[in-house]
């Protein structure tokens, strides 16, 4: 008789809420936290998944835009605006309809998931494909948030960072403490300014003994933080990830800095190999740019970064039905049978 409640009623005392602010909610958040037996196995680790497809619209985003939604409503907005790869525009888009609000996304043309657009679609937002990337797409959405009646809902929006750090908080509720390491994959790096936050909050109040060590992962061609320089003409297969100067570079700099970790790059290959070993050993289906905190996670383990017996959290940020292109892509195409079950057992080797 007990359903989670989403992260706003679940955290309510450590979220900038009152009793009057009108929450917008799909009752995000409460995902779940799984073990990896086959990583765990292989790193003589204990390492665990968290799995942020399980939300809503299928990504983390819906952490952040509960509350960035809630915030606008309450501040009597009613329209906001998103740059986004896909996931933000999904999320803002579904909220968006909860609040009845006007909902208006900026993606970059031609490099979006298709199931991503199709969410910002049927959830009937005012979509721009601008001929550009997502860098250019902030711009853009910020310049008219500054200039016209609509509230910014990206990550440089305070509350998102606010709602995504509830992500933290569920993982030491679940584990009991901190783990050793926390790996996720940075694009905007909004998120690991978020989880940080979390983590340091509960350590502060003692929730937690201790803060993890923070790993970030880009993708190779998108990789700006690791470069230490703007990247101009972004690239990657993870498209979600494609981010050529992150918004939140300063903070995701602090995190890194602050706990004793590192930011590193993977490259496309890493990241669908470990795509692909999610899915096939691990029975999670993640969109590629998630599948970066893995293969970071492996590329570190090969350079021996990583001792045996750490407690270590993986953040798989997004759901594999988003883009499952890659999925399909270089799969044996299924057998055709007849109506036949003698022939069905042949070809699955059964006979
Ligand atoms: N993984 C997924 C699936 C994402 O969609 C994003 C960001 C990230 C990781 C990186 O998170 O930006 O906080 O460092 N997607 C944004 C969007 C940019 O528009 O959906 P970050």
């Amino acid at each position: 008789t007990h359903q989670w409640r989403g992260i706003i009623e679940e955290y309510r005392d450590r979220l900038p809420v009152t009793d009057t602010t009108p929450v917008v909610t799909l009752r995000e958040g409460g995902t779940p936290l799984v073990p990896a037996q086959v990583l765990s196995e292989r790193l003589g680790c204990e390492v665990h998944l968290k799995v942020e497809g399980a939300n809503p619209t299928g990504s983390f985003k819906d952490r952040g835009m509960t509350m960035a939604i809630t915030k606008a409503k309450e501040e009597g907005a009613q329209a906001v605006i998103c740059a986004s790869t896909g996931n933000t525009s999904a999320s803002a888009a579904a909220y968006a309809v909860r609040a009845g609000m006007v909902c208006a996304v900026l993606v970059p043309r031609g490099k979006i998931a298709l199931g991503k657009m199709g969410q910002a679609l049927v959830y009937g937002s005012k979509i721009l494909q601008v001929d550009g990337n997502f860098d250019d797409c902030l711009n853009l959405a910020r310049s008219l948030s500054e200039n016209y009646p609509v509230a910014l809902v990206n990550s440089v929006n305070p509350f998102r960072i606010e709602g995504q750090k509830t992500a933290s908080f569920e993982i030491v509720d679940a584990l009991g403490d901190a783990p050793d390491i926390h790996v996720l994959p940075v694009g905007n790096a909004g998120n690991i300014t978020a989880y940080w936050k979390g983590y340091k909050e509960y350590a502060a109040d003692s929730v937690s003994s201790r803060t993890p060590r923070m790993w970030g992962f880009q993708a190779s061609g998108s990789a700006p933080i690791v470069r230490g320089e703007v990247v101009k003409d972004p690239s990657t297969i993870a498209t979600a990830i494609r981010i050529g100067n992150p918004a939140s570079w300063q903070h995701a700099l602090a995190a890194r800095d602050e706990s004793g970790g590192f930011i590193d790059e993977v490259t496309d290959r890493e990241i669908l190999r470990a795509y692909k070993l999610l899915a096939s050993q691990e029975g999670v289906f993640v969109e590629p740019a998630s599948a970066a905190s893995v293969a970071g996670l492996l590329k570190a383990a090969e350079q021996g970064k990583v001792d045996k017996g750490q407690k270590i959290v993986c953040t798989v940020t997004g759901n594999g039905l988003k883009d499952p292109d890659w999925a399909v892509a270089g799969a044996p195409q299924p057998v055709t049978v007849p109506v036949d079950a003698a022939a069905a057992a042949e070809r699955l080797g059964l006979a």
